[in-house]
C-alpha cells in the first residue's frame, strides 16, 4: 500500500514538472499566425496564365496581351487605372468579366497563385 502511494506521489510529481516546462510562454514571437506569401514567379504564374485565358490571350490580338509574353502583361492595364495588365487579371477574374473559354471560373488555387505572384512583386 505505501510503495503505491509512493508511486502515485512520484507520477503525480513527474507530471508537475513536466507541466511547468510546458507552461512557458512562448518567446518566440515570430512563430504567430502571420502568413507568409510564397515566392510565385512567371514560370509558375505563366502555365496558369495560359491553361486558364490562353484560348483567347495567346497572341495580343485580344486585350492587348500575350499569356506566354511577360513583358506584354507588365503593361498599363486600360481596364484597371493604375495597374499592370498582370495585376488586372486578378481583377477580372474576380469581377468574373474574363473566364475560360468555356465559361468556367478559375480554380481559387489557380487565383490565389495568381496573387502570390503580384504579392512577390510580379518576377519573371
Ligand atoms: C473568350 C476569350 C477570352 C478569354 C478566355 C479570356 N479573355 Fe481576357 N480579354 C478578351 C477580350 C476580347 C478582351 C478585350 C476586351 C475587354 O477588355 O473586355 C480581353 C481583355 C482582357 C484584359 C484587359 C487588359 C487590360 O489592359 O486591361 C485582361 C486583364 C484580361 N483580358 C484578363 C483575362 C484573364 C485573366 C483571363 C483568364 C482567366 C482571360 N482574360 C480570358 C477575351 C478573353
Amino acid at each position: 500500500m505505501m510503495k503505491n502511494i509512493g508511486l502515485a506521489l512520484f507520477v503525480f510529481l513527474f507530471a508537475l514538472g513536466c507541466g511547468e516546462e510546458e507552461d512557458d510562454p512562448p518567446q518566440d514571437t515570430t512563430n504567430s499566425n502571420d502568413t507568409v506569401t510564397p515566392f510565385v514567379s512567371f514560370a509558375e504564374a505563366g502555365p496558369v496564365l495560359i491553361a486558364n485565358c490562353g484560348g483567347c490571350h495567346t497572341t495580343e490580338s485580344k486585350g492587348l496581351w500575350n499569356a506566354s509574353d511577360y513583358d506584354s502583361l507588365m503593361q498599363d492595364s486600360y481596364f484597371c487605372d493604375g495597374k499592370t495588365k498582370a495585376e488586372c487579371c486578378i481583377v477580372r477574374i474576380e469581377d468574373g468579366s474574363m473566364s475560360t473559354a468555356k465559361n468556367k471560373t478559375v480554380s481559387s488555387a489557380a487565383l490565389q497563385l495568381l496573387k502570390d505572384w503580384v504579392a512577390s512583386g510580379l518576377p519573371e
